[in-house]
């Protein structure tokens, strides 16, 4: 096996946290870096993630998280959230930004302009919502991805209430709603879980080579 997939093998979903160890600023950067870099259709990046350091604020979260220890034990918690509305302005000043980084004159965009207007501006509201939480995942792949590179212990988590997420964390207000959150950090010696062996269907189940 390589060493990416090694690295993969390593990872499980942690679900109890060495409390006392922090992920240092390089690492979270990284990390960060490595959500930042995730691809999204059109690269809309269709969302935003929240990343809570504060104990007070994991503490009000947890309740609403099915009392889940990895928030509070973790060293962060990212929160993935979705933008709730794709509308022509949000993907105009996405134009205008390719435009800018690329000095390129944005009639050049038009093209995907009306890409992008005849496809995700035409969903209806829980179409739109599909597919931006789509994106989101994406970006959740890539960060536990780079966090197993880095040996750093991950917990990928749908197990809370979004809209006491989204509540606390005052999110309808910025047009977001929570779509998946992680916790990362170092796991505890006590954690049995990773002693488990890996459970995935075998490449014949998995894969169809036609
Ligand atoms: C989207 C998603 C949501 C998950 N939600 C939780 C969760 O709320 N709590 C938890 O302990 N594990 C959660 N898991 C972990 C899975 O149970 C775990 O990834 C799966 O059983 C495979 O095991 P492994 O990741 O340890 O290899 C989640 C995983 C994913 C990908």
């Amino acid at each position: 096996m390589d060493k990416y997939n090694n690295n993969l093998e390593w990872r499980y979903a942690t679900k109890k946290f060495d409390a006392s160890k922090k992920i240092s600023e390089g690492d979270l950067e990284n990390l960060l870096e490595a959500i930042r870099l995730s691809p999204s259709s059109y690269g809309l990046q269709p969302y935003q993630v929240f990343v809570i350091k504060e104990p007070e604020l994991r503490e009000k979260l947890k309740p609403a998280a099915w009392n889940q220890s990895q928030i509070t034990d973790a060293s962060h918690l990212l929160i993935f959230a979705n933008l709730k509305e794709i509308d022509k302005s949000y993907v105009d000043n996405y134009l205008d930004t390719i435009a800018e980084t690329r000095n390129q004159p944005r009639q050049d965009l038009n093209g995907l302009e009306d890409m992008i207007t005849n496809t995700v501006l035409n969903f209806s509201p829980e179409g739109k919502n599909k597919w931006a939480t789509n994106q989101v995942y994406i970006a959740l792949g890539n960060l536990l991805s780079a966090a197993a590179n880095l040996k750093i212990d991950a917990c990928p988590m749908e197990g809370f209430e979004a809209t006491k997420f989204d509540e606390i964390l005052g999110l309808n207000e910025k047009g977001l709603t929570t779509a998946v959150i992680a916790t990362i950090g170092f796991r505890s010696s006590e954690d049995k879980h990773q002693y488990d062996t890996k459970v995935r269907k075998n490449k014949e189940e998995l894969f169809n080579r036609l």
